[in-house]
């Protein structure tokens, strides 16, 4: 595993839940976006398998609304963070939740269990070789039935960097600054990212930690022709999936492909 992921999901996943759990906000409109969606092409419930779930907001969300749903992330804290919450909201036998490595999704799930719908939310691709990325795509397509759908949702893409790219920025999560400080080289489309979390007291800030990581963002149409190998063909792109804005270079990308 990169010493980054290590560092950032695991050793230091108090820091990035702080941000992570700003997420669930709007993840009841994501989902329901999504569901709206689905109905277009005939699905209305059944299974999804989240991968790369954080604590857990989209396959929670799902359960909320009916569906079964199965999320893998390599964190141990986001996964116990994820089946606490799935208790607290009622939806625990609606979902369940794996601590491993999407990298080897069959040794994770049974392959008599057939899905639905598969999703990767939040740019949770392009943290390996290019490669890894397509066995995992490939992998979730033979767990899902055919006439399945996969949505790659509020993921970075190369337009929007190279559009939106910012050096440096700092957000409040909680009571814990982040400074962000980002390198973008067009050439290797790698986005080198600084993460900087302080401690506000007061007008004072204590340095807690500094995480470096750096990631490969994909053009949409790469990550269509990748996907088409993994057997999944693209359908329709947005920049919301929410509002159903339209997508465009100035917006993420929110990615819909059924199988072939
Ligand atoms: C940016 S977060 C997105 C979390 C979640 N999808 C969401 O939208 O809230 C990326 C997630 O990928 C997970 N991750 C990274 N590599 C992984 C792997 N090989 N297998 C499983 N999870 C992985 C991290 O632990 C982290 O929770």
């Amino acid at each position: 595993m990169e010493d980054w992921i290590r560092r950032i999901f695991i050793e230091r996943a108090d820091l990035f839940l702080k941000i992570m759990n700003e997420k669930w906000l709007k993840t009841d409109a994501l989902v329901d976006g999504m569901i709206r969606l689905l109905k277009d092409f005939g699905i209305e419930s059944g299974r999804i398998l989240d991968l790369c779930c954080g604590n857990g907001r989209i396959a929670i969300s799902f359960a909320k609304k009916g569906f079964r749903a199965v999320g893998i992330d390599l964190s141990p804290t986001f996964i116990e963070d994820a089946k606490a919450r799935a208790r607290e909201l009622g939806v625990s036998k609606m979902t369940h939740f794996i601590c491993g490595d999407v990298r080897r999704l069959p040794s994770l799930v049974p392959s008599d269990v057939y899905f639905d719908v598969v999703t990767s939310v939040w740019t949770s691709i392009g943290y390996y070789d290019k490669s890894e990325d397509l066995v995992v795509f490939k992998q979730a397509r033979q767990l899902t039935r055919e006439g399945g759908i996969l949505f790659i949702a509020e993921t970075t893409h190369r337009d929007s960097v190279s559009l939106r790219f910012c050096p440096s920025s700092f957000t409040l999560h909680e009571d814990t600054v982040l400074v962000e400080e980002a390198k973008w080289d067009a050439l290797t489309s790698k986005l080198q990212t600084a993460w900087s979390f302080y401690a506000k007291d007061g007008d004072n800030l204590k340095f807690i930690d500094r995480i470096m990581f750096e990631i490969y963002i994909y053009s949409v149409s790469e990550l269509t022709s990748m996907l088409r190998e993994a057997g999944w063909e693209t359908v329709a792109a947005y920049g919301n999936l929410a509002t159903k804005q339209p997508f465009s270079p100035w917006t993420d990308l929110n990615l819909i492909a059924k199988t072939i």
